[in-house]
């Protein structure tokens, strides 16, 4: 963030900011264009979202770019969103890297090719200690899964006596977590008209603002953000307290 964007940093704008980017394929389908094509606009619609959240002071922004549901879909659509996410982080590194965005990967690395570790773990050590917009980007990532092995890394811990379990609590549950650290979404933007989770941010969006918008994600850009943002300030949150605090 630049010091005029701080300066000038709203108390109600989100901190943190998630997006569910959803609809490239209806979009590729209303234009009787391949679903690749709806893939590459929606990877441009990346690069507009991370620019206008550095514009408008929000400090973490997390992408749902692949989902552990996702190695469903024919394999060739796997290929080119995997494609298309080698392509982002090659063209995109220099300009993440000089802007002072920290890039930060959560989802399983296991299933991915060689190459991309290797793009994921280069993104994140070159931008580690920046300062400016935390982007975190899901890839292969699915809510239960990380609930499951957070759980398992807690009984393996318990069960060589390194852990008591009377002493498991929130924080200790969290601290196993792949988005540990990170200050939990504000709020969840779902675009494409969808209205569900599917798997994102189980544990971290207990409590956040839900927007869903009908915008297909290859058409998100600046203003869209802006309107969820102004639709978000109107809300009241609660934490299960009453009106008022
Ligand atoms: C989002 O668009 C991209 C990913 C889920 C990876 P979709 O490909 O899900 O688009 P629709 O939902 O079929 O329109
Ligand atoms: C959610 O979108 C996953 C991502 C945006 C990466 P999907 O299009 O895969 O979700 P469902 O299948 O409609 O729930
Ligand atoms: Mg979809």
């Amino acid at each position: 963030m630049l010091n005029a964007e701080r300066a000038s940093f709203d108390p109600a704008t989100p901190r943190h900011v998630a997006i569910i980017m959803d609809g490239n394929g209806r979009w590729a389908k209303a234009r009787h264009l391949p679903r690749a094509v709806g893939h590459k606009r929606g990877a441009d619609a990346v690069s507009r979202t991370v620019r206008a959240c550095h514009e408008l002071g929000v400090s973490c922004l997390t992408l749902y770019a692949f989902s552990s549901e996702n190695w469903k879909r024919p394999v060739d659509e796997v290929s080119d969103l995997m494609g298309l996410l080698r392509l982002y982080l090659v063209r995109e590194l220099d300009d993440l890297h000089r802007n002072g965005v920290r890039v930060r990967f959560i989802g399983g690395r296991e299933r991915l090719d060689g190459d991309i570790v290797h793009l994921i773990t280069q993104a994140e050590t070159r931008t580690a200690s920046n300062a400016g917009l935390l982007l975190v980007i899901a890839v292969n990532y699915g809510g239960r899964a990380e609930i499951v092995a957070a759980s398992r890394q807690l009984a393996e811990a318990a069960a060589a006596g390194r852990v008591d379990p009377a002493c498991i609590d929130e924080a200790a549950f969290e601290a196993c977590l792949e988005t540990t650290g990170i200050p939990d979404p504000d709020l969840v933007i779902r675009t494409s008209g969808e209205k569900r989770i599917s798997n994102f941010l189980l544990w971290q969006a207990a409590y956040a603002e839900f927007v869903f918008t009908d915008v297909l994600w290859p058409d998100f850009g600046k203003e869209h953000l802006e309107d969820a943002i102004a639709e978000f300030r109107l809300r009241e949150r609660r934490y299960g307290a009453r009106s008022g605090g």
